[in-house]
């Protein structure tokens, strides 16, 4: 959840760390601080609040060195405080490290430090960690990291500096991302690739239990015996452009816009028109393998959830396998039942949120054959699948996802092709799909059309205190992302329901007050879905209709109605989706929100 940096090299350590941390800040927002060695010993300049607040005041407060590692926070233990901040340092000031993750026993562990005489002066379960460490024997900083980790429970990515051995970081991973990225001459550690792209492409994801020590003259992998282990050093795909805003205002905006060529890259390749299939080789699954599921378990976290439910439609329709969708953070503690002939599928943007990791490696152990449906290459839920999905979407750096979204919509689209075509799915059905599939980004672009509308309608509806959501079927999941989508970057109170619910319950909200949005695409539900408008309309609650074209005019019943291109009901939540982002973009900007790093959330969230 914090994005953590650290640089060995020739250069001025303060300004890349500081780059670097711009490039993390969608992980964590709430504080920063870089700790640099200057050949005296190790400064330390940290502060509640973003990192541009940091950069500011290094200009006050220059620190000069080679070598030093950054953090930038997102709050578990401990307010958002300077003292708060990362790094953190032991009695002496010899340590300073920074921390990704949570140090499950630090009240047990300062305890016992305290009754040792160590002062702390933080909150933070981090802080215990470099107490550890300068308790630790050993001749060498990583022998006392390893001496020191051996009493910690809990998650960490971290990287550790000492005074006593100058130009050298040490780095350990447990449950929490971490990469080396191999320059020229120089070298870095940080918690995801974007934030070494601009000096190396070249990085080494490192495994749950390495520890890596990086000087000038190199590094090396090690494991809790100080084996040295060989890593594969890998290439990152992405270009620096797609993590810059290139023109717009917000990420979020420009992830939005960007949907047409996302939904594209996601079927590249993947499509047999003339068999009326998919093409799908990193998923692993032979054909015999597709005719033996008997269930599939989609296992996911917020928006990526909503998609999961969306997939439970396309699979059930396509394929004729039962689906269950599970919130991963409940299954994971949930009696594991033998899951034989089950496939599960693991969705998440990141590949890195600890409950969908945690629930796949659960249902794994269950007798699951697990997959992953990811954007991020070479994240943790990619590299522990036994066979994925990539979107191919590119970087998201905007917390609240958009484009994830819809790239996920149409992976579990292609996945349920794939397994209804080897389970008698018929080739005319099957061709159908691709052809409409194929089809999907230039409608996505007629939809973004609509922004002009969507903006004027935001100027309506931004003060409302609430907005409920109501959508049927497969446009059920869409109710709900929209409803996230505006609670996550306007704080609006917003709730998404089955159309169909509303009358037992959620229909006391409405009044002349209430917006109510209605998912209402052109489908086997549509009739009853206006029968639902109808129920808000006689309570005078505010309708605005997101209908496909050639729905006819529903003027008499919504305030404003907002046509998208029609599609195959099944695909239809790929378009629905868009003014709905729109919407809860346009909305947040006039409420004067920060879109794209909205207040107590983070993009990754890697601990529990
Ligand atoms: C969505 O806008 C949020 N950022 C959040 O709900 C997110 O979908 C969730 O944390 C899951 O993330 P993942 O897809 O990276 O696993």
């Amino acid at each position: 959840m914090c994005g953590i940096i650290g640089y060995v090299g020739a250069r001025e350590a303060a300004p890349i760390l500081v780059d670097g941390l711009h490039r993390l800040e969608y992980r964590g927002y709430d504080s920063a601080g870089v700790a640099v060695q200057n050949g005296a010993g190790v400064e330390v300049v940290k502060l509640a609040g973003r990192v541009a607040a940091l950069r500011g005041q290094l200009v006050h407060e220059p620190v000069h060195g080679t070598s030093g590692i950054a953090h930038t926070r997102w709050a578990t233990h401990g307010a958002p405080t300077t003292v708060n901040a990362h790094p953190h340092r032991d009695c002496r000031g010899d340590i300073a490290l920074v921390h990704n993750g949570i140090i499950e026993n630090a009240d047990a562990l300062r305890a016992a430090l305290e009754a040792q005489g160590h002062h702390f002066v933080t909150e933070t379960d981090t802080e215990t960690v470099a107490h550890l460490i300068e308790d630790a024997a050993g001749d060498t900083l990583e022998a006392r990291v390893i001496a020191a980790l051996a009493h910690v429970e809990g998650t960490y990515g971290l990287a550790v500096m000492s005074a006593t051995e100058p130009g050298k970081i040490v780095v350990a991973r447990q449950g929490s991302p971490v990469l080396l990225g191999i320059g020229d001459d120089e070298l870095f550690v940080a918690s995801d690739a974007s934030a070494v792209l601009e000096h190396t492409r070249s990085v080494v994801y490192l495994d749950d239990g390495d520890i890596a020590v990086l000087t000038r003259g190199g590094y090396s992998v090690l494991d809790r015996e100080s084996h040295v282990q060989l890593r594969e050093v890998d290439d990152v795909a992405w270009d620096l452009a797609q993590i810059e805003l290139g023109g717009y205002p917000h990420f979020m905006l420009k992830e939005i816009c960007e949907q047409p060529e996302t939904v594209r890259a996601t079927l590249r390749g993947r499509l047999l028109p003339e068999r009326g299939t998919a093409r799908l080789n990193g998923l692993n699954l032979t054909p015999d393998d597709c005719r033996a599921v008997q269930r599939v378990v989609i296992l996911a976290c917020g928006t990526s959830w909503h998609s999961g439910l969306v997939g439970r439609e396309l699979i059930e329709d396509l394929a004729g396998i039962p689906v269950q969708v599970e919130y991963a953070s409940e299954y994971r503690y949930r009696r594991p039942l033998p899951l034989p002939g089950t496939l599960a599928i693991a969705v998440s943007q990141s590949g890195e949120t600890a409950d969908t990791l945690e629930a796949m490696r659960a249902a794994r152990a269950a007798g699951a054959r697990v997959v992953g449906i990811v954007n991020v290459v070479g994240s943790t839920i990619a590299r522990e699948a036994q066979g994925g999905i990539y979107l191919h979407a590119g970087p998201e750096i905007g917390v609240a996802s958009t484009k994830a979204f819809t790239s996920q919509i149409v992976a579990l689209a292609l996945l349920g092709l794939y397994l209804g075509r080897e389970r008698g799915l018929s080739e005319e059905r099957g061709r159908e799909l691709v052809c409409r599939l194929i089809q999907l980004p230039q409608l996505v672009a007629r939809a973004l059309e609509l922004e002009p509308q969507v903006r004027t309608l935001a100027e309506r509806f931004a003060t409302s205190p609430n907005a409920l959501y109501l959508g049927r079927g497969v446009n059920f999941p869409v109710a709900l992302e929209g409803a996230l989508k505006l609670k996550e970057i306007s704080y609006i109170h917003a709730e998404g329901y089955p159309a169909a619910e509303m009358k037992h319950g959620p229909i006391a909200l409405i009044d002349e007050n209430m917006p109510v949005v209605f998912v209402a695409p052109k489908d086997q539900v549509y009739g009853k879905v206006c029968s639902n408008m109808q129920e808000v309309k006689a309570r005078r609650g505010r309708i605005v209709a997101v209908t496909s074209e050639g729905n006819g005019d529903l003027s008499a019943l919504a305030e404003a109605q907002l046509c998208v291109p029609a599609t195959l009901p099944l695909l239809s939540p790929v378009l629905t989706t868009i003014p709905l982002q729109l919407l809860a973009y346009h909305i947040a900007v006039l409420r004067g929100c920060d879109v794209d790093r909205p207040r107590n959330l983070a993009k990754s969230v890697t601990v529990e």
